[in-house]
């Protein structure tokens, strides 16, 4: 089983074809990981590079290589690497490259995962490039909406929050325009709307597609996908105060209804905690699924499954 790519750094370059395989392995990596752990990846190495902060993203790909057999080696902080002192994102790849058989990096430049794909020996995957793409978070994302709707395609997504700066988003979109009959809302205040690459790739798709700047628009969409307002990307604090709680989705809003609340996660007060109970609150199921998708990743582009 083969994927169309060596090195993932965006969802522009992901086929159906791909997705199909993803989706498939990720639902054996799935009974893989209810058993414990397998040995399909033992002597094979993850170098894990986290030069922006990371929770789930970082853990979950740590997670998947131990439950392959593998295991990993790790460095975080920019100021704790020699980028600090001045050394490219190529030399870096290259020497990590050294030591691991296949290599993941968070980096807060978009375009940096571009720059590591186009020297890196071994496949290399794009953990978050600052505001650019987040491919991994959305496969994760199309394997929780097949798992929760039981479909991908005829769907209304409703995309809420932080659509300017939030990555997964501009991933997510792009992956789902694969898919027939998606439509979407997007829902933002008008400083953060979503960037024109995206809804000119809907226009030329033809995939329908509304802006609105009302929550109550997303509330009868099939998924409702919530995003922080990323604190991180904004040059005026004040901006980032005045907007950050815009929007903040409570068990008011969605109890009882069919839509299925996603969130990237972290979520900093844009969905309350009394959420968290009701069926129809996927976030965490999708915090999960990561690890699946991971694991499949990790197995497919190092010719184990
Ligand atoms: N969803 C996500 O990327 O979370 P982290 O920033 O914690 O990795």
């Amino acid at each position: 089983m083969k994927l169309s790519f060596q090195h993932l750094v965006s969802t522009e370059q992901l086929s159906r074809s791909d997705t199909d395989l993803i989706m498939k392995v990720s639902e054996q990596m799935e009974k893989v990981a209810a058993k414990g752990t397998s040995d399909i990846l033992k002597g094979k190495v993850l170098g894990a590079l986290f030069y922006e902060p990371s929770t789930r993203t970082r853990l979950s790909f740590e997670a998947a290589m131990v439950r392959l057999g593998g295991s990993k080696i790790t460095a975080d902080g920019l100021q704790f690497s020699s980028m600090y002192k001045g050394e490219t994102i190529e030399d870096t790849i290259i020497v990590a490259a050294q030591y691991a058989d296949i290599i993941c990096m968070r980096h807060p430049e978009k375009g940096s995962a571009d720059k590591a794909a186009a020297v890196s020996p071994v496949p290399f995957i794009n953990a978050g490039d600052g505001p650019g793409q987040h491919p991994t978070q959305a496969l994760l994302d199309l394997y929780t909406i097949q798992k929760e709707k039981g479909r991908i395609e005829d769907l209304h997504v409703a995309m809420v929050g932080d659509l300017k700066f939030g990555r997964t988003v501009h991933s997510l979109s792009f992956l789902l325009g694969l898919y027939p009959n998606v439509r979407f809302t997007l829902v933002s205040p008008k400083e953060l709307v979503m960037p024109e690459k995206v809804t000119s790739f809907f226009k030329k798709k033809n995939i329908s597609f509304v802006e609105s700047d009302k929550l109550e628009d997303a509330l009868d969409a099939d998924v409702l996908y919530d995003t922080r307002v990323q604190k991180e990307r904004f040059e005026d604090p004040k901006e980032y105060e005045r907007l950050k709680l815009k929007y903040v989705i409570d068990a008011k809003h969605v109890k009882g209804k069919d839509v299925t609340i996603m969130h990237p996660l972290p979520r900093v007060g844009e969905i309350t905690t009394d959420v968290d109970a009701l069926p129809n609150a996927a976030y965490f199921r999708q915090v999960k699924n990561g690890v699946y998708v991971r694991m499949a990743l990790l197995a497919l582009l190092l010719d184990a499954v």
